[in-house]
């Protein structure tokens, strides 16, 4: 298929690009390069040995998003241009809704309009509000931030799109917490600022560009106290979106919702002692009060992707921190400017 990879440079987007390749598929980039580095399509181009052809504009801007799919030809989108920072979003909500649901409406758009039917969507554990315990694709959707509630309203919008053209596929993807990097260290999570995440954080203390980390209460009711999160290796997560495509050509049903995740739940001590192993050393970390919106503990009932896309997460904890570490140790500051 010839597939049109929105925020296709970005952390989850480059690894499943070079997997689309691998698995010879045709792959068009469309991504306005706001939170990631133009660098990024070398070492893509490198990985793939392929040229990549990269469209720099905002899906936002109706006009150009429609000049695209008047000119190429695409088989099938893949859709993970958005912000998604929780605590910028509180800050920032009409951006947020902005630039999330207008670079959905004007994909979509264009998508309609030139007959392309195929769609798979990054959406997120966050849909699942504060209940995110085993959580099963049929536990109700809601938010408690405005980035939560963009993919909750993609979600809808999409539902609503395909009740209104049964010829639509979608696959609605909930993913856990990607960590991870690909096997060769040349790409990998390259966070702007302070990280909003644990192990992109752990990884900046190892390579020294940060003190310490700061773990946000240990008086959860998890064993250890501190919070559990369902880490998965990004080239697992990638590895679902290819499972998603496929599936798309066999769907019934117009629209499939399915959680990429391990099923596991790793506290935030139990990460940072498996970074240390990858590492080979201590890392300093210090307790500090809880995050306001933090859950305890999140992780998903992954058997409905399991079962239905044939898909399973493989990588382990050590995996994810050895491979993280490859990537980090590598790129002590990131991609070049
Ligand atoms: N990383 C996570 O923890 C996580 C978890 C759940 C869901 N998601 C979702 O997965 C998707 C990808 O996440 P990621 O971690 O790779 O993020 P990322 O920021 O690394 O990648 C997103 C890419 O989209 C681009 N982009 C954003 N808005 C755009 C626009 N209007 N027009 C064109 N390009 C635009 C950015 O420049 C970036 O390259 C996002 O939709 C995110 O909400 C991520």
């Amino acid at each position: 298929m010839r597939v049109l990879v929105s925020g296709g440079t970005g952390y989850i987007g480059s690894h499943t690009v070079v997997q689309l390749v691998a698995a010879g598929h045709d792959v068009l980039i469309v991504d306005n390069f706001g939170n990631s580095k133009p660098s990024v399509v070398n070492r893509l181009e490198a990985l793939t040995g392929r040229h990549l052809p990269v469209h720099s504009f905002d899906l936002t801007d109706h006009d150009k998003t429609e000049h695209l799919f008047a000119n190429e030809p695409i088989d099938a989108v893949i859709h993970f241009a958005g912000l998604k920072a929780v605590g910028e979003s509180v800050e920032l909500p009409l951006e947020y809704y902005e630039n999330n649901l207008g670079s959905t409406f004007s994909l979509v758009r264009a998508m309609r309009r030139h007959g392309v039917t195929k769609l798979v969507f990054s959406s997120s554990a966050t849909v699942y509000g504060t209940d995110q315990e085993a959580a099963t694709e049929e536990r109700p959707t809601f938010a408690t931030n405005p980035y939560g509630w963009t993919k909750v309203m993609q979600e809808q919008i999409l539902r609503d799109v395909a009740v209104a053209d049964p010829s639509v596929r979608i696959a609605l993807l909930r993913y856990f917490n990607p960590i991870g990097a690909h096997a060769s260290g040349t790409i990998g999570e390259d966070p702007q600022g302070i990280p909003n995440n644990l192990v992109p954080f752990i990884a900046q203390v190892a390579v020294g560009r940060r003190e310490f980390l700061s773990v946000y209460g240990d008086d959860y009711p998890t064993p250890d106290g501190t919070g559990q999160r369902d880490y998965i290796h990004v080239e697992d997560l990638a590895a679902g979106h290819l499972a998603a495509l496929n599936r798309l050509g066999t769907m019934d049903e117009p629209v499939g919702t399915w959680n990429l995740g391990t099923g596991q739940g790793t506290s935030v001590l139990e990460m940072l002692h498996a970074f240390e192993r990858a590492v080979g050393r201590e890392l300093p970390y210090r307790v500090v009060d809880r995050r306001p919106g933090d859950v305890a503990v999140s992780y998903a009932d992954p058997a409905k992707a399991n079962r239905e896309l044939g898909w399973v997460a493989t990588r382990t904890i050590d995996d994810m921190c050895a491979d993280t570490w490859r990537w980090q140790q590598a790129n002590p500051t990131g991609y070049p400017d």
